[in-house]
């Protein structure tokens, strides 16, 4: 028996709501009304996450014809923890270090989330899980549909997924890069929408504003993940982990 307490977002006809379930406390993905192409794609989040066991995954603990069951994580999304402005810096590699080893885990399982961003990374205490792989790619899958659909912001999306490319891992390290960036300035990349697409669509002179001088020293992992070219990125999540670590300690 679910019985639903309190609503947590609503896009369209796709709820996320705060509910009791078995006795304890839980979070309910739910298609409400009739969705052929959003109905698929909460299967396929059932099945990507499913096989994910992970200290910063939000673990999966039900599936329903038309509705995902998750642990609840307590506390608050990265995205609402921003909007009081930039992060400390021990605070920052932490997070990002927890997403990392989350997407370390998952790209070697083939799977790539395609979609980290501050509001699909809760903040639980001390530790951080990543969440909503409603649009991830399983590269062991074979796609059924051709989902284009590009929602939400493009501020932490790699140049070469706005293009409709997403195959490639490393995506998910650009992406990693840009909430690096908020994190420590206070707003993603490039700042505004505009300027955002014009980088997106292959303008290299878009300005980014330099790391405030007392995070200065990680200029360079920023930067590496940030690139353009892929092939210029951390090979994998660990590798950008490991240069996290080293710089943060020089
Ligand atoms: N397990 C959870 N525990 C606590 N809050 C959650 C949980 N899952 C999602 N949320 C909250 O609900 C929001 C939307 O959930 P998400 O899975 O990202 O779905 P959507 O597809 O709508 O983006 C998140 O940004 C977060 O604030
Ligand atoms: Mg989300």
């Amino acid at each position: 028996m679910l019985t639903p307490m309190r609503i947590l977002s609503e896009q369209g006809p796709m709820r996320v709501e705060l509910s009791r379930w078995r006795g304890r406390l839980v979070v309910v993905k739910r298609l409400r009304g009739f969705s052929p192409t959003l109905s698929e794609r909460l299967r396929r989040e059932a099945e990507v996450v499913r096989k994910l066991e992970h200290p910063n995954i939000v673990p999966l603990l039900a599936s329903e014809e038309s509705a995902l069951i998750y642990a609840y994580c307590s506390g608050v999304s990265l995205a609402e923890a921003l909007e009081s402005g930039p992060l400390r810096l021990r605070r920052s590699i932490k997070i990002l270090n927890d997403t990392l080893s989350a997407l370390a885990y998952a790209h070697m399982r083939g799977v790539i989330h395609c979609d980290v961003k501050p509001a699909n990374i809760l903040i639980k205490g001390e530790v951080s899980l990543l969440t909503d792989f409603g649009f991830a790619k399983d590269l062991g899958m074979t796609a059924i549909t051709a989902d284009q659909t590009m929602l939400g912001t493009p501020s932490y999306m790699a140049p070469e997924q706005f293009r409709g490319i997403r195959t490639d891992p490393r995506s998910d390290l650009y992406a990693a890069g840009a909430v690096l960036y908020h994190m420590l300035t206070g707003a993603p990349p490039y700042g505004s929408q505009t300027q955002v697409l014009r980088f997106l669509a292959g303008d290299d002179h878009v300005p980014l504003a330099p790391l405030p001088s007392e995070v200065a020293h990680l200029q360079p992992v920023l930067e590496r993940a940030l690139k353009r070219d892929p092939d210029e990125r951390f090979e994998s999540a660990d590798d950008m982990r490991k240069a996290l670590d080293v710089m943060s300690h020089t």
